[in-house]
């Protein structure tokens, strides 16, 4: 606790330093408002200023204080018959105020109580922060996912509908189970499917279930994943998969909110909210009538787009921690390593990311990790680059890192474009440009 006095009266400025020193503070006294200000960078918690004063007083001080220094403590202290002074102190937000004459001993009193309740806001404060980097099982302190915390608070309250886009690996699934857990349906069952993984023919019968001998193998009735999920959420992911006709009965699903056996006339109606995501431009996908626009619409009442990682570098060392406290892996990164891994550029994402540490854990046998348990992306990257000078020029350095990209990429341009951080049209124009199409 660094505590700064400030009195035009040397013997009690002196005298107020002496007793709170004696008391185990660090303190200082200045005998003008000037020469407190001067004063003031060096950190300190709190100032004890007399009102009355040649020069500036101690109110225009404490004024200056707050709107420079507002987390600065300022106790006034004031003669007796001063009352008024007191209480325009407090307006203009002093903590709270002496009336002279006091003892050193009601000064110590005050300046313990202020310390105690200090230290409680700044704990306070402390796990206020804490709890911003995390949301549930998802964490992340930079902005793009504070407002993806915020998007989820908003949503989860309601019923809407919520389309979850972004690239492989972002956390599509953990905002979809993340915003059923603070739902009101979080009681009921949180279903999840994965529209790309099944044949449509199983999907169908999945989804919407089937009656006794609706086809060859049904031997009993059983009943779809919107009656599984009934009160619940049902999670449709990778919903640009979803062939055309099992498109068009979702919509009818949604829209009639009652679903049918195979093989079934009876309606049962159903009370699910829906989430659905993909890592594909959905939009596109409509434009290229590859997906229902009616059925976009009525998936993307509320859509949010988690970002990629690498527009978010701030959050590798908490994804990092995260991780490993996840596993339970006790080993500290070197700083070279976390070094590498935020300027890595991720385009698998944060499962890229833990499987880099997972490998890192195994390779460096459980101990601290240094760069050389982390993969060559760095060679990978820097190739091209590793040339002697005058070796060559920018053109043929672009060619060759197109190149490069292109390899890794598989020969898929969105992802080698999404590799070398550039948009889908420039690369083609690029690829034009060095005849590589
Ligand atoms: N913000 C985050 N905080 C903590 N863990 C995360 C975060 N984002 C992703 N993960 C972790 O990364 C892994 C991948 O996340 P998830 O399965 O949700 O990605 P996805 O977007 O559904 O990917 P895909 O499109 O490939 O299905 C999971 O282990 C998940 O726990
Ligand atoms: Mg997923």
């Amino acid at each position: 606790m660094k505590i700064l006095v400030v009195d035009d009266e040397r013997k009690l400025g002196i005298l107020f330093s002496r007793a709170l020193k004696n008391a185990g503070y660090d303190a200082k006294y200045v005998e003008t408002a000037e020469s407190a200000l001067e004063n003031l960078s060096e950190g300190f918690d709190m100032v004890i200023s007399d009102i009355r004063m040649p020069g500036m007083n101690g109110i225009e001080l404490l004024k200056k204080i707050k709107s420079e220094y507002p987390e600065i403590v300022v106790i006034m202290m004031t003669a007796h018959g001063t009352v008024e002074s007191a209480v325009e102190a407090m307006k203009a937000g002093a903590y709270d105020y002496l009336l002279k004459p006091f003892s050193t001993d009601e000064l110590i009193l005050l300046v313990k109580r202020v310390s105690e309740d200090l230290h409680l806001r700044r704990e306070v404060e402390y796990h206020r922060k804490i709890e911003r980097k995390r949301f549930g099982e998802i964490v992340g302190e930079s902005e793009p996912m504070q407002n993806i915390f915020e998007l989820i608070e908003k949503v989860a309250v309601s019923d809407a509908t919520v389309l979850i886009l972004g690239e492989t690996g972002t956390g599509k699934e953990l905002v979809a189970r993340g915003i059923h857990n603070r739902s009101p349906r979080a009681k009921k069952p949180f279903v999840a499917i994965n529209c790309a993984a099944i044949t449509e023919t199983l999907l169908e019968s999945e989804l919407f279930g089937y009656e006794k001998g609706a086809f060859t193998g049904a031997d009993k009735r059983k009943p779809g994943m919107f009656e599984l999920a009934e009160g619940g959420t049902l999670f449709l992911d990778e919903i640009a998969e979803m062939p055309a006709p099992l498109q068009a009965k979702l919509l009818r699903v949604l829209q009639e909110k009652k679903v049918y056996h195979l093989g079934g006339t009876t309606p049962i109606p159903v009370d699910v909210r829906i989430i659905a995501a993909t890592n594909k431009n959905l939009r596109e996908y409509v434009n290229e009538q590859k997906f229902r626009e009616d059925l976009y619409f009525r998936l993307a009442v509320f859509p949010i787009e988690l970002p990629p990682l690498r527009k978010r570098p701030q959050d590798i060392p908490i994804l990092v921690e995260n991780f490993l406290r996840k596993r339970g892996f006790k080993v500290n990164i070197s700083s070279e390593a976390m070094e590498i891994l935020r300027e890595y550029t991720y385009p698998g994402n944060v499962r890229e990311l833990e499987n880099i540490l997972e490998r890192a854990v195994i390779l460096s046998g459980g101990k601290d990790i240094f760069p050389e348990h982390l993969p060559d992306f760095e060679l990978d990257q820097m190739e091209v680059l590793s040339m002697e000078p005058g070796e060559t020029t920018l053109e043929e350095l672009e060619k060759k890192m197109l190149i490069s990209a292109l390899e890794k990429a598989g020969g898929n341009k969105s992802k080698a474009a999404r590799l070398l951080g550039i948009t889908r049209r420039m690369i083609y124009t690029k690829l034009k440009k060095y005849e590589l199409d």
